[in-house]
């Protein structure tokens, strides 16, 4: 069977990836400097900003303290004199709310004993003022600004090695499958909102990250939430954050998803499960594009591409009061619906190929094809589970096989005993079909024949098809108008 078909159709990233994110890396820090001199303050700031980092000032510890409580800083720069306070106490806040951020201590010559104890509280650096302040934090900052690129390249490198191993590729022929292709190629590109609906199993995450990959957005985070999986309030510090206080357990700041997917994609999985009022406080963030920690007065601006899906009708959910119409008009500014595999079944045998090589790989078992019997009872299943349930049943049919091909003793019961009805080979006592209670689409059923009969001649004439006619009994020319029309 291997060379009939077309091979894997695949969603390509962009070739050059990897340089177009490190170019985006190129604007590194978010910096904070706290002083009480405005005029140092200035100086710092338009300093660091020609570095290309994003840098905010505060004059006092007071002001600081208000900035941290709404944002996520990667550098706290602070004077260890500060006019009403110390630089000591907003040291140690920093550390209690944002354990990761690098703390630079300036301190006067003089400093020296006060300058030790900020390292016992946990100062990452201290730089003494001086004619060369300036030059030295620029050199720290640099030092901290390359270790989170390194960090951030690192995460790029697991993203793009899960690509590489096939995570990341739909694989389908259909023509439903490539009118997909296509609208996942003209939409990635732009911000749109997208609305993924389909049954389980149909491939909405799949389709979610390969939208993602293929948007300007691919070098940034992809950032998912099954919002299914969390009770309301739950939800609501995940999706949005908290500070420190905000309630019972909020022991420090901690960022909100959406904060996290900035400037990248957020996956919000399973969006048909979100409670009412969840759902008003998701339309308010989608509308005005911030959001506002739980607990803080602050809001923060926020730019996320944000891709729902849901197996859910929300037609049906929205008629019946359960979810809200003005949302679900947000949400699906490009909707893409995914077909049950049952209504793609040309899909099957390359899905089921491209999976039986990968197990067989992983399991390092010399199991190199799907032999006709069992293909033909794959292709005439219903897949309730849809491409999951068909990915589980090759895995365990590599498993479970002995032989050089997947045969349809490894297959389960329900697919065979379902082809077997299929087939009407259910005979009365009188050698006749049974017709099932709920009747039977003839049309369909005897296409489907056609199809698999035309499957098994040229499986058994070795892929010639002149030989695959004459098994069949017809002449060439109708054969291959028959394989023109079932697409073998
Ligand atoms: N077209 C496809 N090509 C290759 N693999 C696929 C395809 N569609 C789905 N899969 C695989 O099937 C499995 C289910 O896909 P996915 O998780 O994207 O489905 P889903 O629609 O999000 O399901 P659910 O609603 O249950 O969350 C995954 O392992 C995925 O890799
Ligand atoms: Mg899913």
């Amino acid at each position: 069977m291997s060379g009939l078909a077309s091979p894997p159709r695949c969603i390509p990233l962009p070739l050059d990836g990897f340089h177009r994110f490190c170019h985006a890396l190129d604007v590194m820090a978010h910096l904070l400097v706290v002083d009480d001199q405005k005029s140092i303050c200035e100086l710092l700031e338009i300093t660091f900003r020609k570095e290309g980092h994003r840098v905010e000032t505060a004059t006092s510890a007071e002001t600081a303290i208000r900035r941290l409580q709404s944002q996520i800083f990667d550098i706290v720069i602070s004077d260890l004199r500060l006019a009403e306070s110390s630089g000591l106490d907003l040291l140690k806040y920093t550390k209690e709310v944002s354990p990761a951020c690098f703390f630079i201590l300036i301190t006067a010559v003089g400093d020296y004993e006060d300058a030790i104890t900020a390292l016992n509280y946990g100062a990452d650096r201290y730089v003494r003022k001086g004619d060369k302040l300036t030059e030295e934090l620029r050199q720290v900052v640099r030092q901290v600004a390359e270790s989170l690129k390194l960090k951030k390249e690192a995460g790029y490198l697991r993203r793009e090695l899960r690509r590489l191993t096939g995570l990341d590729n739909i694989i389908g022929q259909s023509a439903k499958m490539r009118a997909i292709f296509e609208l996942i190629q003209t939409v990635a590109p732009q911000s749109s909102r997208v609305l993924i609906t389909g049954d389980s199993g149909t491939g909405k995450e799949l389709v979610a990250r390969a939208i993602h990959e293929n948007s300007a957005r691919a070098q940034t985070p992809f950032v998912t939430i099954n919002c299914g999986a969390f009770p309301e309030t739950l939800l609501e510090s995940e999706l949005f954050g908290y500070i420190k206080g905000a309630f019972t357990g909020a022991n420090e700041n901690r960022q909100g998803l959406f904060q996290a997917a900035h400037g990248g994609t957020l996956f919000m999985d399973e969006i048909g499960n979100m409670s009412l009022a969840m759902q008003v406080k998701l339309y308010r963030v989608l509308q005005e594009h911030k959001v506002r920690p739980l607990g803080s007065m602050e809001e923060n601006e926020i730019d996320v591409r944000v891709i729902a899906a849901t197996n859910k009708d929300l037609g049906k959910e929205i008629i019946e009061g359960r979810f809200r119409e003005d949302l679900y008009y947000r949400l699906s500014v490009i909707p893409i619906h995914l077909p049950p595999l049952r209504e793609r079944r040309e899909d099957i045998p390359l899905l089921a190929r491209s999976f039986l090589d990968r197990f067989r790989k992983a399991m390092e078992k010399p199991v190199e094809g799907i032999d006709a019997e069992a293909l033909r009872r794959l292709e005439a299943y219903n897949w309730p589970g849809n491409v999951r349930e068909l990915e589980n049943t090759i895995e365990r049919a590599v498993a479970l096989e002995t032989g050089r091909t997947i045969s349809v003793n490894v297959l389960p019961e329900k697919i065979t005993s379902c082809f077997q009805e299929q087939l009407g080979r259910t005979r009365s006592g009188e050698g006749r079909p049974v017709l099932p209670d709920v009747g039977m689409d003839l049309e369909q059923h005897i296409q489907q024949m056609e199809r698999s009969y035309l499957l098994a001649a040229l499986e058994k004439a070795g892929g010639v098809r002149t030989k695959a006619a004459a098994l069949l009994k017809m002449s060439y020319r109708s054969f291959k108008h028959y394989a023109k029309k079932y697409k073998v």
